[in-house]
């Protein structure tokens, strides 16, 4: 029998790469790195074999989509950010099995998702961030899902979230569960001043933001999933902020009551709002 062990809500900004470079840069996502490395040893300290990740760099018009090759091996640059994200090699192994089971729960219970094992079909870097500092040696395999769910109900992700639960009960893996997205997501201006990467782009993003986590701290996802379509409309969630309905769909959604423990202190992040925080299991 399959068990969660751990769920968390990460950043996955891609200044964590370039503050492992030598420059101007050097360093300055350090605490968000080490959070990483703290959950990663966390998840080994629990026992943890599969990651399961909700990446909101994965974008899908239609459905939901896992992403289980039995291998992840290339050499990654994101298109989007190139100089942030360039010749980045990874490798790591896949968990076929449980993502079949999770494509089949979630269709079975409503949600009609689909398993891929497609080589070319690669991992982005929301996914990428994070394994390269929680999984540096392998240890985990990993499993992707798509979590820029750009036509979907936040409705519908909540319960692929308590689907997978069901899934990840079904399996024989013991499983982390890692929604890899931001809070609020308005990016800087185009032209903004290089040292604005450490700044929000807009003081009313900031505010939401600290009584969101005020709220997490105090396990107050009641009020919480009552505010998430709001939040994402206003704020301009990533990816639609799918990743977070997934996670609270994992844990129970407005009944989850457990205060989270922050890993990472908030932080700002080219104009965007950042965490690391674990979501203690009900
Ligand atoms: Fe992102």
């Amino acid at each position: 029998m399959g068990k969660l062990s751990l769920a968390a809500k990460i950043t996955h900004v891609p200044s964590m790469y370039l503050s492992e470079l030598p420059g101007p840069h050097h360093g300055c996502r350090q605490a968000a790195i080490d959070g990483h490395k703290r959950i990663g040893e966390r998840c080994r300290e629990l026992g943890v074999d599969t990651i399961v990740v909700s990446d909101v760099h994965w974008l899908v018009n239609a459905g939901y989509h896992v992403n289980c090759n039995s291998r992840f091996k290339g050499v990654y640059t994101s298109n989007e950010l190139p100089h942030f994200i360039k010749n980045m090699a990874y490798d790591y192994p896949g968990n076929p099995e449980l993502g079949r089971l999770i494509a089949a729960r979630a269709t079975e219970q409503g949600v009609f998702t689909r398993a891929h094992e497609i080589d070319s079909l690669e991992l982005e870097y929301g996914t990428l961030v994070p394994m390269r500092y929680m999984n540096g040696d392998q240890h985990f395999k990993v499993v992707s899902i798509a979590g820029w769910c750009a036509w979907h109900q936040l409705d519908e992700s909540r319960r692929f979230g308590a689907a997978l639960k069901d899934a990840i009960e079904a399996s024989d893996a013991n499983v982390a569960f890692l929604a890899s997205g931001s809070l609020s997501h308005r990016f800087n201006d185009n032209g903004s001043p290089e040292e604005a990467i450490h700044m929000i782009s807009r003081e009313f993003f900031r505010q939401v933001d600290e009584r969101v986590v005020q709220l997490w701290k105090a396990g107050d996802f009641a009020t919480f999933c009552k505010m998430l379509p709001e939040y994402n409309a206003h704020c301009f969630g990533e990816g639609g902020m799918h990743d977070t309905a997934m996670l609270l769909g994992l844990l129970g959604w407005d009944k989850y009551d457990k205060p989270v423990e922050i890993v990472t202190d908030y932080f700002a992040s080219s104009g965007t709002g950042q965490i690391n925080a674990i979501f203690p299991l009900p």
